[in-house]
């Protein structure tokens, strides 16, 4: 039996569904955090016009459940399948939106992901943060600036980034750091540094999130990106990504991380070509893309 529509339940039913709404928000009634107490009761208000919207039946109530289940199974200290749930549905990146309005012209942000780690080595600016990782060098460069346009000196830049075989460090067994690296801007604000090229890379989807975005036609896929963190004293830490113009993931990333302003353009160098710091590389293409970072007051 289909379950009945929302327009379809009578009226006496229909009564007793709001009942038991209201005995649920006003179990929350009497808390002591207010914020807490509009959180839950939002929640209530929102999961329960969910069941009765899609007449949730009782077997998809127990597959819920089932998930969860599996989604808290796999989750360990290096594997944190609520994250990637969230990311997922597009909570994580509405979450961000929320919280960080670029204004005056300030550098839009997008989702941390699952891959930075504190203890980053420092590299000097012009320096290689790619430390073994393969992959195609990409000459990054830019300055930070408020938004009123003032340089900002010394500027902390953390970058980190998946290799050629679309895997972070700390994906690998063993302990190795590459693709990861901190350095500081100069006097004037600016920064460079050696990279790799991104590439595509898909999200952990051997768990139930995996399984979730299989069954609905979905892909792991994360459209190519290059991690930054910029912190400088009074003003707001950013978090953000640059992506890749013309890549055919921009579209459909799997973690809906992608802004218009974030879309650089890489320009792909031919073997040979001299590259900005002098060096000649005969053997080996190499890009090159600038990112001017503005941040807010904090
Ligand atoms: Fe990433």
């Amino acid at each position: 039996m289909s379950p009945a529509t929302p327009d379809a339940v009578p009226d006496r039913q229909r009564q007793v569904e709001d009942d038991l709404v209201r005995t649920v928000l006003a179990s929350f009634d009497d808390a002591d955090d207010p914020r807490l107490k509009e959180l839950m009761q939002s929640l209530v208000r929102h999961l329960h016009a969910f069941i009765r919207e899609v007449r949730l039946t009782e077997t998809e109530w127990q597959q819920a459940i089932d998930f969860l289940t599996a989604a808290g199974h796999i989750t360990t200290d290096r594997r944190q399948e609520f994250v990637l749930l969230s990311d997922v549905l597009g909570a994580s990146m509405q979450t961000i939106n929320v919280n960080n309005a670029a204004g005056e012209g300030a550098t839009e942000a997008t989702v941390v992901g699952p891959f930075f780690v504190d203890g980053s080595p420092e590299i000097p600016l012009g320096g290689d943060l790619a430390a073994g990782a393969p992959g195609e060098p990409c000459w990054v460069e830019g300055t930070v600036t408020d938004t009123k346009g003032n340089p900002v000196r010394g500027a902390r830049l953390e970058v980190w980034e998946a290799d050629d075989d679309g895997f972070y460090d700390v994906q690998y067994d063993e302990e190795r750091v590459a693709g990861r690296a901190h350095l500081f801007t100069d006097d004037q604000g600016a920064y460079a540094f050696w990279g790799l090229t991104p590439t595509p890379y898909p999200i952990p989807h051997d768990g139930p999130v995996g399984k979730l975005l299989d069954r609905t036609g979905r892909s792991p896929l994360r459209a190519p990106h290059l991690h930054f963190m910029a912190t400088a004293s009074g003003l707001r830490t950013l978090i953000t990504h640059i992506f890749v113009e013309g890549d055919e993931l921009l579209a459909r990333d799997a973690v809906f991380g992608v802004k218009e302003s974030l879309i650089k353009n890489f320009t792909r160098h031919k073997a040979g070509t001299p590259t900005p710091d002098g060096r000649a590389w005969p053997e080996h293409t190499w890009s090159r893309v600038r990112f001017d970072i503005v941040l807010q007051q904090a």
